[in-house]
C-alpha cells in the first residue's frame, strides 16, 4: 500500500499527518511552539522551533503507524503563509521569522504602493501590499535592521524553510509565493519588474514550482534523524489556505470554503485569475496547476470567540472543567438562548486589525448597541454573528465579481459547532455543508503529494477519491430575514468608527 504524508507548519504547532491511498488518516501528531510578540502588533517565531516540531512529529507518526517508511510515496508541505525567513549565504537563519499576523509594516506597504503606483502594482501582482504579506517585511528589514539585510542571501516562506531543512533545496510553489506580492500571479512566475523596482535581489527568491511538482528528496542526514527513507520525494505543496481548499475539495467552479480557525477565510476556486477592482480580495494561484483562487480573510474569527471565552467566559470555563465539557459547547448553547440578531447588539470582530474588506491594522473590536436588556447570552451570540457578518463581507465581494457560489463547505475548529454553522448559513443565505476531513490543511498537502508521486492522476481525482459530504445545514428563513436587516447596519459601523479607531491607535502608540 502507498502512504502519503502532509506536514503543516502552523501558527501554533507543526502537524504531521499520514494517510493511505484510499484517503484514510493512519496517524496524526502535532507538536506545539510559542509565538513571540516583542512589541504590540509584532508576531515572530523561531524557525528552529518549526524544525524541531517537524522532526518530533514525523518520528511520532512513523512510530504510531508502524508502517515501513519505504511505503511513503511522497511528502507534501504546507504552512502559515506570508512569513519572512531570511537566511545568509550559508543557509543560517538571520533573525526570527516575521509572521503573517505581524502588523508592523503599514509604512512599508504605502511606500511599495507609491513607488510602483497603485494601479500598476495591482496589474503586476493582482493584489495590493498588505502588512501581513512578505514583501513589506523585506523592506522593513532593509530600513530597520540594515546589518541583517546586508548579510541576506535567501528569503523563504515558513514551509519552504522546512523544505530546505528536509531536502537541502531552496524552492517554493505558486500558491504560497502569491502571498509575497512579489509574484506575477497571472503568469505564475516571480515578477522581475516588482523585484527590481523594490530593489530586492532576484537571486534571493527560491525556484518556484507548481504545487504538485517534485521539488527535492529527503536527504540521508534527515533520513537518519527522522526515520523517513532517503530519496522520498517532497512535492511543492501549498500555502495553508490553498492546501486546505484541496483538503476540502474546493477544486472546481461553484465551490467555496469557509475555514474557521483563529482567522476565518472565505475561499473560492476560479478558472482564470479574476480580481476585485480595488484589490480588497486576494487573487492567488491555486494548488491546482494553472488555476487560481480568490480569498478574503477575517483576522479574528475563532480568535474572537477564544477571546470571549478567555475574558468573559471564565465561569463557563470552570463549569466546563468540572463537568468535562468543552467550554465552547457551553458558550454556544448560551448563544442559542438569545434570538437571531441578538436584539440589536452587534459585534465588530476586528480584535487584531482587519484584512478583508478593510485592510486596516488600526481597526479594533467593538460591541455596539448595548442596552440594559442585554446579557451574556446576547454578547456571546453577537460575537458569533459579528464574525459571520465579517465573512459575509467576503462572500458579497465574490457575488459582485460574479464568482459562482453553488456550495459552501465549512471546515476548521469553529465549524465543529452546529450553532455557529447555523448562524453562518443564516447570515450568508446559503446551504452550508461539512465534510469527512478534519485537518484539511495537512490532508490537502498529503493529497498533493499523492498527485506528485502518481498515486492520483490529478488534484480533482485525489479529492474525489477521498472527500465526502457528511452534513448539510439550510438557512432558517426567519433568521435570514433578521440578518438581512442587520447586515447593512453592521456594514456602516466600520466606517462610522474608523476615525475613532485611528485616534485610539495613535494615542495608544504614544503610550507604548
Ligand atoms: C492567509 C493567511 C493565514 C495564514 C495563517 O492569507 O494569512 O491563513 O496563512 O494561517
Amino acid at each position: 500500500m502507498a502512504y502519503l504524508m502532509g506536514i503543516d507548519v502552523g501558527t501554533t504547532g507543526t502537524k504531521t499527518l499520514l494517510i493511505n491511498d484510499t484517503g484514510e488518516v493512519v496517524a496524526s501528531v502535532t507538536s506545539e511552539y510559542p509565538m513571540h510578540t516583542p512589541r504590540p502588533l509584532w508576531a515572530e517565531q523561531d524557525p528552529e522551533d518549526w524544525w524541531q516540531a517537524a522532526v518530533y512529529s514525523i518520528r511520532q507518526v512513523l512510530q504510531q503507524s508502524g508502517i515501513d517508511a519505504a511505503e511513503i510515496a511522497g511528502i507534501g508541505l504546507t504552512g502559515q503563509m506570508h512569513g519572512m525567513v531570511m537566511l545568509d549565504a550559508d543557509g543560517k537563519v538571520l533573525r526570527p521569522c516575521i509572521m503573517w499576523n505581524d502588523q508592523r509594516t503599514a509604512a512599508q506597504c504605502d511606500w511599495i504602493m507609491n513607488t510602483i503606483g497603485h494601479e500598476r502594482f495591482l496589474d503586476l501582482t493582482l493584489n495590493r501590499a498588505l502588512p501581513g504579506f512578505t514583501a513589506p517585511k523585506i523592506i522593513w528589514t532593509r530600513e530597520n535592521e540594515p546589518a541583517v539585510y546586508a548579510r541576506a542571501a535567501k528569503v523563504l516562506l515558513p514551509k519552504d524553510y522546512l523544505r530546505y531543512r528536509l531536502t537541502g533545496v531552496y524552492a517554493t510553489e505558486v500558491s504560497d509565493a502569491s502571498g509575497t506580492v512579489l509574484l506575477d500571479v497571472q503568469h505564475r512566475r516571480w515578477s522581475d519588474e516588482v523585484l527590481s523596482e523594490l530593489g530586492i535581489p532576484r537571486e534571493w527568491m527560491p525556484d518556484c514550482f507548481e504545487s504538485i511538482e517534485v521539488t527535492g528528496e529527503i536527504t540521508a542526514e534527515v533520513a537518519e534523524l527522522t526515520g523517513l527513507k532517503k530519496g522520498t520525494p517532497v512535492v511543492g505543496g501549498a500555502g495553508d489556505q490553498a492546501a486546505s481548499a484541496v483538503g476540502t475539495g474546493v477544486v472546481e467552479p461553484g465551490l467555496v470554503s469557509v475555514t474557521m480557525g483563529t482567522s476565518g477565510v472565505v475561499f473560492a476556486y476560479t478558472e482564470t485569475p479574476s480580481r476585485d477592482v480595488e484589490g480588497r480580495l486576494h487573487t492567488f494561484c491555486h494548488a491546482v496547476p494553472n488555476k487560481w483562487h480568490v480569498m478574503g480573510v477575517t483576522l479574528s474569527a475563532g480568535g474572537s470567540f477564544r477571546w470571549f471565552r478567555d475574558t468573559l467566559g471564565l465561569e463557563e470555563k470552570n463549569v466546563a472543567m468540572l463537568s468535562h465539557v468543552d467550554p465552547y459547547v457551553i458558550l454556544t448553547s448560551e448563544a442559542q438562548r438569545a434570538p437571531a440578531g441578538s436584539e440589536g447588539l452587534l459585534f465588530l470582530p476586528y480584535l487584531t486589525g482587519e484584512r478583508t474588506p478593510y485592510a486596516d491594522p488600526d481597526a479594533r473590536g467593538a460591541f455596539v448597541g448595548l442596552t440594559l436588556r442585554h446579557d451574556k447570552r446576547h454578547m456571546v451570540r453577537s460575537v458569533l454573528e459579528g464574525v459571520a457578518y465579517s465573512l459575509r463581507d467576503c462572500i458579497e465581494l465574490f457575488r459582485d465579481m460574479a464568482i459562482p457560489i453553488q456550495q459552501v463547505r465549512a471546515v476548521g475548529g469553529g465549524a465543529r459547532s452546529d450553532v455557529w454553522r447555523q448562524i453562518m448559513a443564516d447570515v450568508f443565505g446559503t446551504e452550508l455543508v461539512t465534510i469527512n476531513v478534519t485537518d484539511s490543511t495537512a490532508y490537502g498537502a498529503a493529497l498533493l503529494a499523492g498527485v506528485g508521486s502518481n498515486v492520483y492522476a490529478s488534484v480533482p481525482e485525489a479529492c474525489a477519491a477521498s472527500i465526502r459530504i457528511t452534513d448539510r445545514i439550510e438557512p432558517i428563513a426567519a433568521n435570514e430575514t433578521v440578518y438581512n436587516e442587520y447586515y447593512p447596519v453592521y456594514q456602516t459601523l466600520y466606517h462610522a468608527l474608523e476615525p475613532a479607531f485611528s485616534d485610539i491607535s495613535a494615542t495608544d502608540q504614544g503610550y507604548a
